[in-house]
C-alpha cells in the first residue's frame, strides 16, 4: 500500500475530475439549480423558521458567503481576480458584475468549464472581462504575478497536494496581492470510521490542516495571514439544510434515490459536532 506523505490525500486529481464531470445534474437538482456548489453563512439557525423556507435560507446564506469574502478584499475595477476551482462559473460572473473586475476562472472539470463558457456567452455585458480555462490549481497556466487577487470557494480540500497549490497561488499573485478562500479543515487527526466513510471518503478528500495549522502552512508558503474565521457552525447549518433539500420533493422515486445522500449529510453535521470536520475562511497577502 503506498504511504501518504504529509498534506497528500489518498485521492487523485483524475478521480476528482471524473466526479465533477459526472455529477453536475445531480447537484443542480437540489443544491442550486443555477450551478453554484458551496456552503453558506447564516444569520439565524436555519431550523428556527425565521427565514422562511429551508431552501431560501440556504441560498441566501450561500450568497452571504460571497458578500463576506468580497468585504474588505479591495477587489474593484482595476483588479484581476483568479477564481480557483470556479465550477460552473456563477461566482466569477457575479464577482465581475459586482465590482467591474476582470475575473479568470479555472477548474479541473472540463464539463464545468464548458458550462461556465456557455453562461458567459449569454452575458454580453461581461465580454472581455471574464474568461474560463480548464486547468489544475497545482499547475496554473499563468505568468508569475498575473493577478491582483486569488479567490477560491469549496475547492482546495479536493487538491491532493495542498502545499504545491498554495505555492502556485502565491506565485501568480502580484507582490501585495490578496488571497481570500474558504476550505474544509480537520480539527483532530484521529477520526471515527463513520466520519472517514461518510465525510472524507464520500467527498474524496483528506487534509492535514486544522484551523490553526492552516495558518502555519500559509505562512510557510510566504503569505502574511490577515485573519481567519472558523465557520464550522455554518457548515453544520448548511448540511442540515442540504439534508432536508435532498430528501424533499413529491416524487417518491426521487426521494428514495436521495435518501442515502440525505442521511450522509446528517453524518456531516455529526462530524462537525464531534469536531471531526471544520470549515474556515482565510484572508492573506503576498
Ligand atoms: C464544490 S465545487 C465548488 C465550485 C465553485 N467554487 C462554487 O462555489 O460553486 C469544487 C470544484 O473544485 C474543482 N476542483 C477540484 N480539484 C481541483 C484542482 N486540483 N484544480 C482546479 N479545480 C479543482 C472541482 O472540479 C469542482 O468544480
Amino acid at each position: 500500500m503506498p504511504s501518504r506523505s504529509p498534506n497528500q490525500s489518498r485521492f487523485s486529481e483524475s478521480e476528482t475530475e471524473a466526479y465533477y464531470d459526472a455529477e453536475d445534474a445531480l447537484y443542480r437538482s437540489f443544491w442550486d439549480a443555477e450551478g453554484s456548489l458551496h456552503w453558506g453563512v447564516f444569520e439565524n439557525d436555519p431550523q428556527s423558521g425565521q427565514d422562511g423556507s429551508i431552501r431560501e435560507s440556504f441560498l441566501t446564506a450561500c450568497s452571504r458567503l460571497n458578500e463576506i469574502m468580497l468585504e474588505n478584499s479591495g477587489i474593484g475595477s482595476d483588479s484581476h481576480v483568479l477564481d480557483l476551482g470556479c465550477g460552473n462559473g456563477n461566482t466569477s460572473l457575479w464577482l465581475s458584475r459586482a465590482t467591474g473586475a476582470r475575473v479568470t476562472g479555472i477548474d479541473l472539470s472540463g464539463v464545468r468549464i464548458d458550462n461556465a463558457n456557455e453562461s458567459l456567452s449569454g452575458a454580453p455585458d461581461l465580454a472581455g472581462k471574464v474568461a474560463f480555462h480548464k486547468a489544475s490549481a497545482t499547475d496554473l497556466p499563468f505568468e508569475d504575478g498575473a493577478f491582483t487577487h486569488v479567490w477560491s470557494q469549496a475547492t482546495i480540500y479536493h487538491v491532493p497536494d495542498k502545499v504545491t497549490m498554495l505555492s502556485e497561488a502565491y506565485r501568480v499573485l502580484k507582490p501585495g496581492g490578496f488571497m481570500v478562500f474558504d476550505d474544509l479543515t480537520k480539527p483532530k487527526p484521529d477520526i471515527s470510521d463513520e466520519a472517514r466513510t461518510y465525510v472524507y471518503d464520500r467527498l474524496l478528500f483528506d487534509t492535514d490542516f486544522s484551523f490553526h495549522s492552516y495558518m502555519a502552512a500559509l505562512r510557510e508558503a510566504g503569505f502574511k495571514v490577515l485573519d481567519a474565521r472558523d465557520l464550522s457552525t455554518h457548515l453544520a447549518h448548511s448540511y442540515t439544510c442540504l439534508s432536508h433539500m435532498a430528501a424533499s420533493g413529491d416524487d417518491p422515486d426521487r426521494r428514495e434515490r436521495f435518501a442515502a445522500l440525505s442521511d450522509a449529510y446528517l453524518k456531516m453535521v455529526n462530524a462537525v459536532h464531534n469536531e471531526e470536520l471544520g470549515w474556515a475562511q482565510y484572508r492573506c497577502v503576498k
